[in-house]
């Protein structure tokens, strides 16, 4: 079925679990995906960037909203589980509002970059147009660094919890993500990671809504190695080991976002098949094993996340 995002992450919330959120681009990323949940028996997220809805609309916004609700509403529909699309790190009013009109389960407003006054009354807006078509909202406090900006000025990019509050109070959004310390892409911590766990429990305290982590992809050694071997260069790759974001589920976190760790799982299933394959040319078959490495990051994630098993 085609739910909106508030009905999974409340009960996720309640429960003490989290969803992840896949980003796809792609038909095949989706079937990986879904295909993946349903084996599970779990409620997934399916999350679009701007990006890629420009890319699937070949520029037009309105065109690929509308392209990606149908694609997943009209797989969604076939199926026992609750599965939700979801607008990524909207920025951009024409792509939100695009999304909103398409059918989107839910979007991002992310403002995180203006001061704090300005972004909560962007959300607060974003808000009252997504709520009077019954789509959710989720936005975010903080800001997601790269690892030189975090060693320079950490304490002006991650969430600052008494602000979360007011921000939750006053825009009346659904979700929050906070800037706790993950950054987005393959390359996320020179050494350890290192994620302000207290920060969050704080955060969650003070606005008890499900709460969400950006950048969290744990880039699986596995792929980025067996990438390597068939010619990728992915050096000093590094992403945020899966005890630390079950750590943060525990503290509150229900949605957790991950690109990253589906993009390389692919890449390494393409370039190994298309290496051992010279004379293959059908698409269909030398997708094939990139989608496999796909499906098996989503199953390992719902089993970790506790969403397994919590389709009902
Ligand atoms: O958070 C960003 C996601 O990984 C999407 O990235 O803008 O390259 O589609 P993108
Ligand atoms: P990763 O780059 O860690 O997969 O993060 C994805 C993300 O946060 C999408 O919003
Ligand atoms: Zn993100």
């Amino acid at each position: 079925m085609y739910v909106n995002t508030k009905d999974i992450l409340e009960k996720a919330s309640k429960e003490f679990y989290a969803v992840p959120a896949f980003n796809i681009n792609n038909l095949e990323f989706l079937i990986a995906i879904l295909e993946g949940a349903v084996e599970k028996n779990a409620p997934v997220i399916i999350e679009t960037s701007e990006g890629a809805i420009k890319y699937a609309g070949n520029g037009n916004p309105i065109r690929g909203a509308k392209f990606f609700v149908n694609l997943v509403k009209g797989y969604a529909d076939t199926l026992n589980i609750p599965v939700a699309l979801h607008l990524d790190h909207g920025k951009n009013l024409e792509y939100i509002a695009a999304a909103i009109k398409a059918g989107y389960s839910s979007v991002m407003i992310d403002a995180s970059h203006e001061p704090f006054e300005e972004n909560l009354k962007i959300t607060k807006e974003v808000v009252k147009w997504a709520h009077a078509a019954g789509v959710s909202v989720e936005a975010e406090l903080g800001q997601l660094a790269g690892i030189e900006d975090n060693v320079s000025a950490e304490e002006n990019v991650l969430v600052d919890p008494q602000q979360a509050k007011i921000f939750v109070e006053e825009t009346g959004v659904d979700f929050l993500a906070p800037a706790i310390g993950t950054s987005h892409g393959a390359f996320k911590f020179k050494g350890e990671a290192k994620l302000d766990f207290e920060r969050l429990e704080k955060v969650k305290k003070l606005t008890n809504i499900p709460l969400v982590l950006h950048g969290a992809s744990s880039v699986p050694v596995k792929y980025v190695e067996l990438a390597e071997k068939y010619g990728a260069d992915l050096g000093g790759a590094k992403g945020v080991p899966a005890e630390e974001i079950k750590k943060c589920v525990k503290l509150g976190i229900n949605k957790v976002n991950t690109d990253t760790d589906l993009r390389i799982a692919f890449l390494a299933g393409l370039r190994k098949n298309l290496t051992e394959n010279v004379k293959e040319f059908d698409p269909r078959k030398y997708f094939k094993e990139g989608m496999q490495f796909v499906k098996d990051v989503v199953m390992d994630r719902l089993e970790f996340l506790g969403a397994a098993g919590k389709a009902i």
